[in-house]
């Protein structure tokens, strides 16, 4: 894995290439189950992984991204979330089981690299394979778009989510992320 820092501490790290896109499969419609592969985790039965809805989903997804330690920051409001929506809704994506919210995603596509934000799992669904099941769909999706590279930012302090990324394939590359709030 390469690593990059920031001025905020955190990481960049990327994921290049795979297979190319089907864009003939899989559609992932609101709500739905995409119909031609199997419905989550195999080491995770019962757990479906579905695109995000603004009105059914986000007081979940926030309370799960706060309970997993994520920041919510003034791009999480609901008219920060339905503009990212009006973007690619097809790349935020959630996982359930029996109606619960047990995981999120937050997958962009620039136009030209895909990025994640803000995956977390429910400390009690941990180490089944929900995390990586969503980071492997956001992938299919970005690949489908013709994405061929996909970043995360990754705070430096958060070993377990560099060790996760490391496993998935991630690198580290020397690269520092800078940022500055425009409002
Ligand atoms: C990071 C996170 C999303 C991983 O979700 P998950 O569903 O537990 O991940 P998976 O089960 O798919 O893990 C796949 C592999 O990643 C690695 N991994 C996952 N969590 C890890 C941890 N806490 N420590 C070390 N390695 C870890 C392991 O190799 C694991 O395989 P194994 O269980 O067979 O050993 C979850 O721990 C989480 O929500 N953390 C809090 C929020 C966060 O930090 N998000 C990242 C923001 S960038």
């Amino acid at each position: 894995m390469t690593s990059t820092s920031s001025s905020r501490g955190e990481h960049v790290v990327q994921q290049r290439g795979g297979r190319a896109a089907s864009p003939a499969n899989d559609p992932v419609h609101a709500g739905d189950v995409p119909s031609n592969r199997p419905p989550g985790p195999s080491d995770s039965p019962g757990v479906v992984i579905r695109r995000f809805s603004l009105s059914r989903d986000y007081d979940d997804v926030i309370d799960l991204w706060r309970r997993s330690g994520l920041d919510i920051g003034p791009s999480e409001t609901r008219e920060g979330i339905a503009k990212k929506l009006e973007r690619d809704p097809h790349l935020f994506l959630v996982a359930e089981r029996e109606g619960r919210i047990v995981g999120a995603i937050m997958g962009t596509n620039d136009g030209r690299r895909g990025y994640f934000y803000r995956l977390a799992v429910d400390r009690s669904e941990r180490r089944h394979g929900i995390g990586t099941a969503l980071v492997r769909e956001v992938e299919r999706l970005l690949r489908r778009d013709g994405v061929v590279k996909v970043n995360a930012i990754v705070k430096a302090d958060n070993a377990a989510a560099l060790e996760f990324y490391e496993r998935l394939g991630y690198d580290h590359p020397a690269l520092t992320v800078v940022s500055r709030r425009l409002t």
